[in-house]
């Protein structure tokens, strides 16, 4: 919730001011085992259903479609980050595996 927050308070300079956040918090999320990229997209459906049935009929048109965009943004970076680290970590466990072959000599 800290991030919806922090991405509306800085809507006039989205990009720079939260994209270093963002991408940090998705690539935080390589660490909780079972986390799988696509559920940030499952977490703004989520949302998005849960806002909708809550408040009705002021959870329409324009305002259900802006709130989708911040999610579409926030989530991009989340993902942008998690995968980034994602693909980091494989490249350190194919290092690992190369340096045990090379100890195992
Ligand atoms: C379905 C989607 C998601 C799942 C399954 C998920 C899962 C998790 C899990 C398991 C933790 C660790 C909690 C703990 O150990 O106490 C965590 C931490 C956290 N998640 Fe998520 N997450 C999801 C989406 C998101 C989204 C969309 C955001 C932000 C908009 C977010 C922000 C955070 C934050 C701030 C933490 C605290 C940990 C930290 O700062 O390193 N998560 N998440």
């Amino acid at each position: 919730m800290q991030a919806v927050g922090a991405a509306v308070e800085n809507i006039d300079d989205i990009e720079a001011a939260v994209t270093p956040l963002l991408t940090g918090l998705g690539k935080r999320h390589i660490q909780f085992t079972g986390f799988k990229n696509e559920y940030f997209d499952a977490f703004t459906e989520a949302m998005m259903y849960a806002w909708h049935e809550e408040l009705k009929g002021q959870f329409s048109g324009e305002t259900s479609l802006a709130w989708a965009t911040v999610f579409e943004f926030i989530m991009h970076k989340l993902k942008e980050g998690h995968a980034a680290a994602l693909a980091n970590s494989d490249k350190v466990q194919q290092n690992l595996v190369s340096n045990d072959q090379i100890a195992s000599k």
